[in-house]
């Protein structure tokens, strides 16, 4: 199954875990990158707020989504939702995408994060699953072995 993870990171745990994900499902790898600029506490705090408000933003991305048996889309939690980034990307694919598993990276508190991810795909993902900062490696585990059991009963 030729599968495809995409994610956006702002300080480095969903590009981790994507990487390793993608390292262990032998997958491509595709990052987003958010243009507006996110760093320090007024990054910080416009982040907050953009995701608050469902804000879109402007994306850079390289793959096209649609070569892929399977998507497998991260993102970091902000105020307990989808990042701009993220929700911009699933608006621009959403024709291209065919099956799509969700996972997002949080400090503990996944909100809405996940549910909103498949309301803006307009369809439900395959696979969903909130990481724990505290227990990443569990984590990235079960992850792992839910997307294999996956491929293993649709290949
Ligand atoms: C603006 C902002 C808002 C956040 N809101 C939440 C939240 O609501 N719940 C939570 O558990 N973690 C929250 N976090 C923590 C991040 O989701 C967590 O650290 C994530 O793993 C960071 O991923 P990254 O390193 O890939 O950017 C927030 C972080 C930021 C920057």
């Amino acid at each position: 199954m030729k599968t495809l993870v995409v994610f956006y990171s702002r300080s480095g745990t969903t590009k981790w875990v994507a990487q390793e994900v993608a390292r262990a499902l032998n997958a491509d790898v595709d990052e987003v990158i958010d243009k507006k600029p996110r760093k320090g506490i007024l990054g910080f705090l416009i982040a907050g707020y953009d995701a608050t408000k469902g804000k879109t933003t402007e994306i850079e991305f390289e793959k096209d989504p649609s070569g892929y048996d399977l998507v497998v889309i991260g993102t970091p939690v902000w105020n307990g939702r989808v990042t701009p980034a993220i929700r911009t990307y699933l608006l621009q694919n959403r024709g291209k995408i065919g099956n799509a598993a969700f996972f997002c990276t949080c400090a503990g508190r996944g909100g809405k994060c996940l549910e909103q991810m498949g309301e803006i795909l307009g369809r439900r993902p395959v696979l969903s699953k909130a990481l724990v900062k505290k227990r990443l490696d569990e984590g990235i585990k079960e992850l792992v072995e839910e997307l294999k059991a996956l491929s293993g009963s649709t290949s």
